[in-house]
């Protein structure tokens, strides 16, 4: 199901490999099975999984269907390792809490063992909260000096002035290079926020981006097929990894036919 459009994603000569399926519901299970795929590649390969999530809206659907079969008994989530690109600096209670509401989708109905699933910091300031993710990080990926993380899945978003995580056009964090973790504000809401940076997310062996509704149309016309234009979202470029992008047909909608998501 899902029609495939642009070349084999690789980080290097395209902008991914594009997937247009008929509605959200679709994109999601598409999303759902492609997460479930890259865990028991993963920990057939070196026997654990480890990925990073999104936040807002659009990976709702597909967390809602990780916790319903296939997925519950299909995902090996005891050897799942789960980390969050972005997060805003509220409670887990608190409605525009990404963990939060990850808790609420699936978090609470698959069998993972609480101490695979690391939340940012949310309670203490956003430098030090930072920090210790940097910290988390590192102790759970048991890093060399100076090597990031490598995820075996990033699943993005994007917003509509093309942000990805939470990293927003025109700010520094974008130009970040060293630390993993930063501190920013921005994004809808507005709010204090931590964020994984390119030094992860480029490190990352599979890049999912969802997009879903008509609202996403411009921003997946630019960003896929506009000049490069240092949006957020064109900077993910994994040079070790693949790049997939399921949008549904709303989203998909400014895309021209036929024209490649080559780089121009
Ligand atoms: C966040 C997200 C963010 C999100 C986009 C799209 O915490 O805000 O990580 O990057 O992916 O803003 O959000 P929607 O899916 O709600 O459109």
């Amino acid at each position: 199901m899902g029609e495939k459009i642009g070349p084999e994603g690789t980080g290097k000569s395209g902008r991914g490999e594009v997937w247009i399926l008929p509605d959200a519901l679709h994109l999601a299970r598409r999303g759902a099975d492609m997460f479930a795929r890259a865990a028991q590649q993963s920990i057939a390969l070196k026997g654990n999984f480890a990925v990073a999530l999104s936040g807002g809206s659009t990976p709702r659907g597909m967390h809602r269907l990780l916790a319903q079969e296939p997925f519950v008994s299909g995902i090996p989530w005891d050897r799942t390792q789960l980390f969050w690109v972005d997060e805003r600096l509220v409670p887990a209670r608190d409605a525009a809490s990404n963990y939060g509401a990850a808790e609420k989708d699936f978090l609470e109905h698959v069998p993972i063992p609480s101490g695979h699933i690391h939340p940012m910091p949310v309670e203490t300031p956003p430098d030090e909260g930072a920090r210790m993710y940097r910290r988390e990080l590192k102790k759970s990926f048991k890093t060399k000096e100076g090597e990031p993380p490598l995820f075996d899945l990033i699943c993005l978003g994007i917003g509509k002035d093309g942000h990805t995580g939470s990293l927003f056009p025109g700010q520094s964090s974008l130009d970040e290079r060293e630390k993993w973790v930063l501190p920013v504000k921005g994004g809808t809401p507005y709010a204090d926020r931590l964020t994984m940076t390119y030094p992860v997310l480029n490190n990352g062996k599979r890049i999912l981006f969802l997009a879903s509704g008509s609202e996403k149309a411009g921003i997946v016309g630019r960003v896929l097929q506009g000049r490069l234009s240092g949006l957020p979202a064109q900077r993910v470029r994994p040079v070790g990894g693949t790049v997939v992008w399921l949008l549904d047909k709303e989203a998909a909608s400014l895309l021209e036919k036929g024209k490649q998501v080559h780089d121009t």
